[in-house]
């Protein structure tokens, strides 16, 4: 038996993904005592069972880490089997280098850390680990990358009747990622490139395709702050862009992000549910459900 488990951020998601693989959801307790301290329980067995946690780390990174150490080191002590971590959004990622001498690199630690919680097997979904070229740099268990750039870039196709659409990222690191985008819905992609001819002037435009006139679907991993998504669309309708929709994985969407991006043209900014917000029409759940049946 397969049991899918989670924490408080990422509970309607894991109980998506134990219907679509017809496992046992198993429900947790978790409260939070006056102090700050986090207390959570399991609200059945799980004693000889495989067991996936998915467990979102978006908003409240630190909150939510903590309950996920203490599901993954609970569930090897109460003996279960095979332990899976599925971190849809996998906070601490941005942090994949020592940028400037002394900084921690937030991405190697917390990788450790769940690892040494317990966690037997590792899932992310869009995780932005550029620098990373050898994944066994962060974990000595199997850390896999999934991604849902596929099921957004299928969402807009089939909600619009794009004119010769392009899938932009925003970014030279966004480029996989859309031509991901890009291949599933079988059109053309590219990225954004920075030229700086001087101090004073830089040039920011698509490095390979003319955009003049088409649809364009920008995608990333992340929209935060939203300022890279605004980026994007003020330099695409410099270059002649039609209309601009946009998709994210992860929508963290802090403070007004989303009103900015409508006002800066997009016709429809969505997301996925590794963070709920109000642009989380796409659900990462067929994703993860797929990615578990390979690992059995
Ligand atoms: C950065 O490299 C990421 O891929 C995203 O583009 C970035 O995190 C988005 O952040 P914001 O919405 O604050 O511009």
């Amino acid at each position: 038996m397969v049991i899918i488990t989670s924490g408080s951020p990422s509970k309607t998601l894991a109980w998506k993904v134990a219907q679509k693989l017809n496992a046992t959801y198993l429900d947790t307790e978790v409260k939070r005592f006056p102090d700050g301290e986090t207390y959570l329980r399991f609200l059945g067995k799980v004693e000889k069972e495989d067991v996936i946690v998915v467990q979102s780390l978006g908003h409240q990174p630190n909150h939510y880490l903590v309950e996920l150490f203490l599901m993954l080191d609970a569930l090897k002590d109460l003996q279960a089997k095979q332990v899976t971590a599925v971190l849809p959004y996998f906070a601490y990622a941005r942090q994949d280098e020592r940028f400037k001498s002394g900084e921690a690199v937030s991405l190697k630690t917390v990788s450790r850390l769940v690892e040494a919680a317990g966690a037997d097997n590792i899932f992310t979904i869009d995780s932005h680990r550029h620098r990373v070229v050898d994944q066994d740099d962060l974990t000595t268990v199997p850390l896999q990358d999934l991604t849902a750039m596929a099921e957004l870039a299928k969402y807009m196709n089939s909600k619009y009747d794009l004119h010769n659409p392009a899938v932009i990222g925003p970014d030279a690191e966004a480029g996989a990622w859309a031509k991901i985008a890009a291949d599933a819905i079988s059109v053309e992609y590219d990225a954004l490139e920075k030229k700086r001819f001087d101090a004073e002037t830089v040039e920011i435009k698509p490095r390979r395709l003319d955009i003049e006139g088409r649809d364009i679907l920008i995608v990333d991993d992340i929209i935060s702050t939203g300022n890279t998504i605004i980026k994007a669309i003020d330099v695409l309708k410099k270059n002649g862009a039609k209309d601009i929709y946009v998709a994210c994985t992860h929508p963290l969407l802090v403070l007004n992000a989303l009103v900015r991006i409508y006002q800066a043209g997009a016709i429809e900014v969505v997301g996925t549910d590794t963070v709920q917000s109000a642009i989380s029409n796409v659900s990462v759940a067929p994703v993860i459900a797929n990615a578990i049946k390979k690992m059995k």
